[in-house]
């Protein structure tokens, strides 16, 4: 049977990432990654971090009554999202767990930077600012990994905050190598990346295998992380096959924290996007 066409895009743009990475790390000295050897497709996460923002988070949104997201009931995508009948959390406010952020919904402010910003006590593939999530991340994440760990399964942060300033940095990279388009399908312009909310990261396994490769997802991390990952309260972002709502192609190591409730509904459900989830239109390409 031959391959689906989605299938041979993902690994042309996941071949255009690591070509661009190996230029950043050569030109940018990158944060060590261990485990990453030499020639080890490296994501442009791996890029040098970039001095914390000093700017203030934006409050977050207090939860308000509601039974959580209905599947098939759309929500005002830009309305004030707490409000909304069945949301807990703000769906626009980068401080929020449920802030969704994609191609047609760009961080307000673009140069949002969180507040609570901490290093997890977790196996770490870098340092520096790609080794920090917000609190609430980081702690899931400490409890995700334990978990992992106690069922043989050795996961690894591999990139967690980026800032407007990192972002820039790495999407810049991509189309100079690769051009726009291509870089459109694997990493998000400067002001709309899930990385820059500290609620996003992504892993890798205890030796680099596959890291940020399409194979990763047949690493017993990406396999353990499909399965257990909403336990923890967090989602497989760019599912596979999704990429005409998401506006990425799979991405089996990116993890967005969204709370075990949600999480686990999504799961239970069968729901693979945000944007399913919460209603809201599919963001397959800029406007
Ligand atoms: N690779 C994801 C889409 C990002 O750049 O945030
Ligand atoms: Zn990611």
């Amino acid at each position: 049977m031959p391959e689906a066409p989605s299938r041979r895009a993902f690994g042309r743009a996941l071949g255009a990432g690591a070509g661009f990475a190996a230029l950043a790390l050569a030109g940018c000295s990158p944060q060590e990654a261990p485990g990453l050897g030499p020639g080890t497709a490296v994501p442009t996460d791996a890029l040098p971090p970039s001095p914390a923002s000093a700017l203030p988070s934006a409050a977050p949104t207090s939860p308000s009554a509601g039974t959580g997201p209905a599947s098939g009931t759309p929500v005002p995508d830009n309305s004030p999202a707490a409000s909304a009948p069945g949301l807990k959390y703000s769906l626009t406010d980068p401080a929020s767990q449920w802030v969704v952020v994609n191609k047609h919904r760009p961080l307000s402010p673009a140069d949002f930077a969180p507040a609570d910003l901490v290093q997890p006590a977790v196996r770490l593939a870098v340092s520096g600012d790609a080794a920090l999530l917000n609190r609430s991340t980081a702690a899931a994440a400490e409890h995700m990994f334990a978990d992992a760990a106690a069922a043989g399964v050795v996961l690894t942060l591999a990139s967690g905050y980026r800032s407007y300033a990192t972002q820039t940095a790495t999407y810049n990279g991509y189309v100079n190598t690769r051009g726009r388009d291509e870089a459109d399908t694997a990493s998000a312009r400067p002001g709309y990346s899930e990385h820059q909310t500290g609620w996003s990261f992504d892993i890798g396994d205890g030796g680099g295998a596959c890291s940020f490769q399409p194979c990763f997802a047949d690493q017993p991390a990406a396999g353990w992380a499909k399965e257990n990952a909403h336990r923890f309260g967090f989602v497989v972002r760019y599912p596979w096959m999704l990429h005409p709502i998401t506006g990425y192609y799979y991405e089996p190591w990116h993890l967005r924290y969204i709370g075990v409730e949600a999480a686990g509904d999504m799961h239970s459900r069968g729901i693979g996007t945000l944007e399913e989830y919460f209603g809201l239109e599919p963001a397959p390409a800029y406007p």
